[in-house]
């Protein structure tokens, strides 16, 4: 089924169904917030590209609330969502400002040089063309300031086809040890993703990707098929 995040319910349901079938999710949430604690000083400026319902924010702002983030997503019901939950937090506008656009856009990341110190993206770029994920880190590049980290939690594509039923064992395990259960069969999970127009890049081609758009780049996280990337700018010499 593709997703439909303009529709309020399907929207919803992703919401508190977000952990189901993907039983990285969690780590994923609580490794994103560390890294942006630790690379964040008060009043520096995060970019969300995709914030959805704004579950990371929330994580950080159980705890913070000293640093800025700046979310884009095209969704209205995703947004919604967020408008809610962010005013059950007593979340200013200020503190986590919204932007409604299309990141397929080009100008959708027209931001300053060096505006951002950090910037996350997770769990969206794969929806986009290659070309047009690509195009995003060079811009990603070039909006964050030296010593700035790309956060970067996607799908990674896990070519199932070429390596028998490898994939599918440790998707049985990890459905035996996740404390949220999708109910998938190995097989389920394998052809699950078929038909649908997404574009998870493999591993090598993530990290090569990062690398050309001029980030010193690393894979710190990676179960099956979600990873966690961080890509730095390095600081300026002299
Ligand atoms: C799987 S959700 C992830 C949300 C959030 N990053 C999280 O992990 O909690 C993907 C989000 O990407 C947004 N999205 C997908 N394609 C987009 C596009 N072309 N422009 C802007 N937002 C997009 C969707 O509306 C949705 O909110």
């Amino acid at each position: 089924m593709q997703d439909k995040w303009d529709d309020s319910e399907f929207v919803r349901k992703w919401d508190v169904t977000a952990n189901e079938g993907n039983p990285s999710r969690s780590e994923h949430v609580s490794l994103i917030v560390s890294l942006l604690r630790h690379n964040s000083g008060s009043g520096e400026r995060v970019l969300d590209i995709g914030i959805g319902s704004a579950q990371i924010e929330a994580e950080f702002f159980h705890e913070w609330s000293d640093v800025e983030f700046v979310g884009i997503d095209y969704s209205e019901a995703m947004l919604a969502l967020v408008r809610s939950r962010l005013d059950a937090l007593r979340i200013s506008g200020s503190q986590c400002a919204l932007i409604q656009a299309d990141i397929l856009d080009a100008s959708t990341l027209n931001f300053a040089d060096a505006s951002y110190k950090n910037v996350l993206s997770v769990q969206t770029l794969h929806h986009l063309p290659f070309e047009k994920q690509r195009a995003i880190y060079r811009q990603v590049y070039r909006l964050l300031q030296p010593g700035g980290w790309f956060i970067l939690a996607d799908r990674v594509a896990i070519g199932q086809q070429e390596l028998g039923g490898v994939h599918e064992v440790m998707w049985d395990w990890l459905e035996m040890r996740a404390p949220v259960k999708s109910g998938w069969s190995g097989h389920q999970f394998i052809t699950r993703f078929d038909g649908k127009d997404e574009q998870p890049m493999r591993l090598e081609e993530q990290l090569t990707s990062l690398r050309e758009a001029g980030f010193m780049a690393a894979c710190i996280h990676l179960v099956l098929n979600r990873g966690v990337f961080v890509g730095v700018k390095a600081e300026r010499r002299g």
